[in-house]
């Protein structure tokens, strides 16, 4: 549904000229929720800002449902007003003089659409938004919840094929910000529209998206599922920006099969790892294995391969777990444990490095070309 082709943008002019964008190429499916997801200032905004047209790139392409909106060798460029999206910012941009139906009509009253017309329209989206019976109500006295389902409703009214969506839950106060991603959810479900998001949030990263596009410094680093980019990484910022990791240094010495985990020299000794992109022999690399994929023994574990010796240096209730620091030797291990489980400093434990936890990557980041394709 949107197509993104080696798109790059500078910001300023001479010497103050920085490179924004630096040849992000993307493919989104029709009726996905597709998310960029990086630091502040990586680029998110302006990307979408250069899909929704309020940007314009020096160059690469991008199209709409198979119509170009933006090509830099052709001269192509699709004002914003005649591209087929809906907007929704961070600041929801309410018009605080109007009623809800006044705000959510305004879309269609300035492109002179008949009053008939205008009602049913209105109407309807409010019934999708779930604002139905609240036209009259103005905005002033809506509750936040209420203030984003407006301007949901807005986007939604000229049936756009594309709704962006630019961290649209960072003014809402944090229970209301995790309520609303669900409602989000349902809202992108219900209507099959294909949908942008962007956020610097992990967890509402994984919590909502179909796919997520890690991004870092103008470029695109790796795009996968929630449950792709958290469990089989291949790339180390994507390993540390989502969630927790701990990551152990080390030379591959033998690099592994389909089923068979690869080995590699670490000064905790050799780990067995499952590598999660090709590696080479002597390669420098890193495991990367979360905290909660980390079972403690008190008692040496027998007939188990990757058991490290460790000294629990620091143990927090959480309630529904302990958050521990483990050294093992000059390192310190971040592990999640049962609550159950009474943990105490200076304790003596065993560490369970389970090979099929350990997710191996390259030390040295490649770009590898396949991320390009959807
Ligand atoms: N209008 C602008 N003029 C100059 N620099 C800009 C402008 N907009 C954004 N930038 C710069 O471009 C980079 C990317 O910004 P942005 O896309 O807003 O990042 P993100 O949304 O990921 O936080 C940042 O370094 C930002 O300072
Ligand atoms: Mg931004």
């Amino acid at each position: 549904m949107v197509q993104i082709e080696s798109l790059e943008k500078y910001f300023g002019e001479d010497k103050e000229r920085v490179h924004v964008l630096k040849g992000i190429s993307l493919n989104i499916p029709e009726g996905s929720l597709y998310t960029f997801l990086g630091p502040s200032g990586c680029g998110k905004t302006t990307t979408l800002r250069c899909v929704a047209g309020l940007e314009r790139p020096e160059r690469g392409k991008i199209a709409i449902d198979g119509n170009p909106v933006f090509a830099s060798g052709e001269r192509v460029y699709v004002p914003t007003n005649k591209r087929p999206i809906g907007m929704v910012f961070q600041s929801y941009a309410i018009w605080p003089h109007m009623t809800v139906f006044q705000n959510v009509a305004y879309p269609l009253t300035i492109h002179r659409r008949p009053k008939s017309e205008i009602k049913k329209r209105v109407e309807d989206v409010l019934r999708i938004v779930g604002l139905h019976g609240l036209e009259d109500r103005p905005a002033p006295k809506l509750s936040g919840g209420q203030q984003q389902r407006v301007a949901f409703a807005r986007a939604l009214v000229n049936e756009p094929k594309v709704l962006l969506l630019d961290e649209p839950l960072s003014n809402l106060d944090a229970k209301l910000r995790v309520q609303m991603r669900f409602e989000i959810k349902a809202l992108q479900r219900r209507i099959n529209i294909t949908t942008i998001f962007v956020t610097h949030d992990q967890s509402e990263a994984l919590a909502i998206s179909d796919q997520i596009a890690v991004m870092h410094a103008g470029k695109l680093i790796e795009v996968g599922t929630p449950h792709q980019l958290y469990s089989r990484p291949t790339r180390k910022f994507t390993a540390t920006f989502l969630g927790l990791t701990n990551l152990i240094e080390g030379k591959v010495i033998e690099m592994g099969g389909d089923s068979k985990p690869g080995r590699i020299e670490t000064k905790k000794g050799i780990l067995s790892f499952i590598p999660a992109t090709s590696l080479g022999r002597n390669q420098a690399a890193v495991i990367s294995i979360r905290p909660e994929h980390i079972p403690v023994h008190k008692e040496k574990p027998q007939g188990l391969d990757n058991v490290v010796e460790g000294t629990v240096k620091e143990a927090i209730f959480m309630g529904d777990a302990y958050h521990c620091q483990i050294a093992v030797g000059d390192m310190l291990l971040a592990v999640h444990t049962h609550p159950f489980l009474n943990m105490s400093p200076g304790e003596k434990v065993y560490l369970y490095l389970d090979p099929q936890s350990c997710n191996g990557l390259p030390a040295e980041p490649r770009i590898r070309k396949e991320w390009m394709k959807p």
